[in-house]
């Protein structure tokens, strides 16, 4: 099974777009409800919890660890490597990699959480592609209990992302990088308000291209992630019926959520 883990609900965004490209493997999903936002946590608290999320994944038989949540990719991806024999896949690697590939001028924004953006990783693996790219970050805390509370076409909605993104068009930026797990929900929005001609990279869309391609290149791997087939479970360590509608909008269809403790 593929595992996958973040700390909530939006991250499915990510298991949606890899069930899509790759629907003969069978998905293991924790999202950690109970210790949400992950965003306005400490690095070290961030890497305790994503030990915790790797552990569950290994014992459901994971074989695979695709780190869904941005913020915990960007402060615990690493030590999870270092502690790990599995591989371990993190959703910041291929969204930077488009990034510095499609900008044109090299003027690239990145949003995400205060965590995300506070660790430094994208314009860090950006510049590591690209040394003369110029990266601007912005962190948006507002955006992702928004889109928990389902205010996606909301008039507030519309002014607080004018708000987030005012700076990043007077930069000039012609490609943005959706660095969280809620933003592409938000991408109908974000468009028109950071302007047309800007480039929007989905790093969920991102992701899934990235583990067919480690797939396709390591099929021995591929080969025992299918195990004894069967049908993908999704795991929470809380539920409400928020997170069964957001989980239920994201798939197009109603998941049956199991809940853990953690
Ligand atoms: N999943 C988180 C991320 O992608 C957003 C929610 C949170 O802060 O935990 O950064």
């Amino acid at each position: 099974m593929i595992g996958i883990f973040d700390s909530g609900v939006g991250g499915m965004t990510v298991a949606r777009a890899i069930e899509h490209l790759c629907p003969d493997l069978p998905l293991v999903y924790f999202g950690d409800i109970a210790r949400t936002p992950y965003g306005s946590k400490s690095p070290d608290t961030i890497i305790r919890y994503s030990r915790f999320n790797t552990d569950f994944l290994l014992e459901q038989g994971a074989k695979l660890i695709v780190v869904a949540c941005n913020s915990a990719s960007s402060a615990a991806a690493d030590a999870l490597r270092f502690h790990y024999s599995v591989p371990v896949l993190d959703v910041i690697t291929p969204a930077t990699i488009k990034a510095a590939e499609l900008s044109g001028a090299g003027r690239i924004g990145i949003i995400g959480t205060r965590a995300t953006v506070k660790s430094g990783i994208y314009p860090q693996r950006i510049r590591e592609i690209r040394p003369d790219a110029k990266v601007f970050s912005q962190a948006c805390p507002l955006l992702v209990p928004l889109v928990e509370e389902g205010w996606l076409n909301k008039r507030e909605t519309k002014m607080i992302l004018r708000g987030y993104l005012h700076p990043l068009r007077l930069k000039k930026i012609d490609t943005l990088v959706l660095g969280c797990t809620h933003y592409p929900l938000l991408k109908q929005l974000i468009g028109p308000r950071i302007g047309n001609q800007v480039r929007l990279i989905d790093s969920s869309v991102e992701m899934a291209l990235h583990v067919q391609a480690y797939l396709d290149a390591h099929p021995e791997l591929k080969e025992r992630l299918r195990g004894k087939g069967g049908a993908s479970r999704f795991y929470v360590s809380d539920c409400t019926e928020a997170v069964e509608q957001m989980a239920a909008r994201i798939f197009g269809r109603p998941l049956e959520l199991q809940t853990i403790a953690t």
